[in-house]
């Protein structure tokens, strides 16, 4: 068993998600009070978005002289909503376990030291582990299903991870908040950063289940992905 995914994201006309130039007053808001309304147990981030979130502070990792097993850690807590970062070499660093209301779990390789789970133990963070060297995105889902009870989780981007879990064909929904700004950043990274080049592949179709107009000029679109037998265009 697995959770059911949903994609949410908020992109310019020509699918740029870094607002640094659309020059909206309050660009937390579109993302946040629709991502809001879409009910889950986790949301999930890759590890260049979570480090907005986690600590800023030096670490020290040669205070963490012992050996823990690379075995998965489900901490004793309280908290029934969860954080989750595809965080594959143990990048991020926390002050705490939480980020706002949520639980945070690391979801790791077997790369990663002993001293960086130490910090983990530390801080009472769980993680889990999804592979040796690379994450099978398959495998990480059935662990948060089975060792955390998410049924539904929301994937928050950014381009890379979407684009890892959409080439995997573990998206169920995409809902896109179309923001009315057209970017035009060459290299900035889009909603879907998946592979380099066309290759033999085919992209991902989706059938629209609902959309509104919000915002006054925002769109927000949602859309059922289709998987390879529902494809009939
Ligand atoms: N507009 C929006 O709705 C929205 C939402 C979220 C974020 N953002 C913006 O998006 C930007 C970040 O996006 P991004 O695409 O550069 O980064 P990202 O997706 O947040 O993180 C990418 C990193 O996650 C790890 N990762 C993701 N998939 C993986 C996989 N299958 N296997 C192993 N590692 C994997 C890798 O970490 P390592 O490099 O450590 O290996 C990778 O470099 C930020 O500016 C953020 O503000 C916008």
């Amino acid at each position: 068993m697995k959770p059911f995914v949903i994609c949410h994201m908020l992109g310019s006309v020509d699918g740029r998600i870094k607002q640094d130039i659309w020059g909206f007053k309050d660009h937390h808001k579109y993302f946040e009070e629709t991502a809001a309304k879409i009910e889950a147990d986790a949301w999930l981030v890759g590890r260049v978005t979570m480090q907005e979130f986690s600590s800023k502070e030096e670490h020290d990792l040669s205070l963490f002289p012992n050996v823990i097993a690379k075995e998965d850690f489900v901490a004793d807590q309280p908290a029934k909503v969860y954080a989750v970062v595809i965080d594959p070499s143990g990048k991020c660093f926390w002050d705490t376990n939480m980020v706002s209301t949520e639980h945070v779990i690391e979801v790791l390789t077997e790369q990663v030291s002993s001293a960086y789970l130490e910090h983990l133990h530390s801080k009472n963070v769980s993680y889990i582990f999804g592979g040796e060297k690379e994450l099978d995105l398959d495998l990480v889902l059935q662990k948060l299903y089975q060792l955390f009870g998410i049924k539904v989780v929301r994937i928050d981007g950014g381009g890379h991870v979407n684009g890892s879990f959409l080439n995997a064909g573990l998206i169920d929904e995409f809902s896109l908040v179309l923001a009315p700004v057209a970017d035009g950043t060459i290299g900035s990274p889009t909603v879907f950063e998946a592979v380099e080049g066309y290759e033999n592949r085919k992209a991902t179709q989706f059938k629209i289940k609902s959309a509104d107009r919000i915002y006054d000029d925002f769109l927000w679109i949602r859309y059922k992905v289709l998987k390879d037998l529902e494809v009939a265009r």
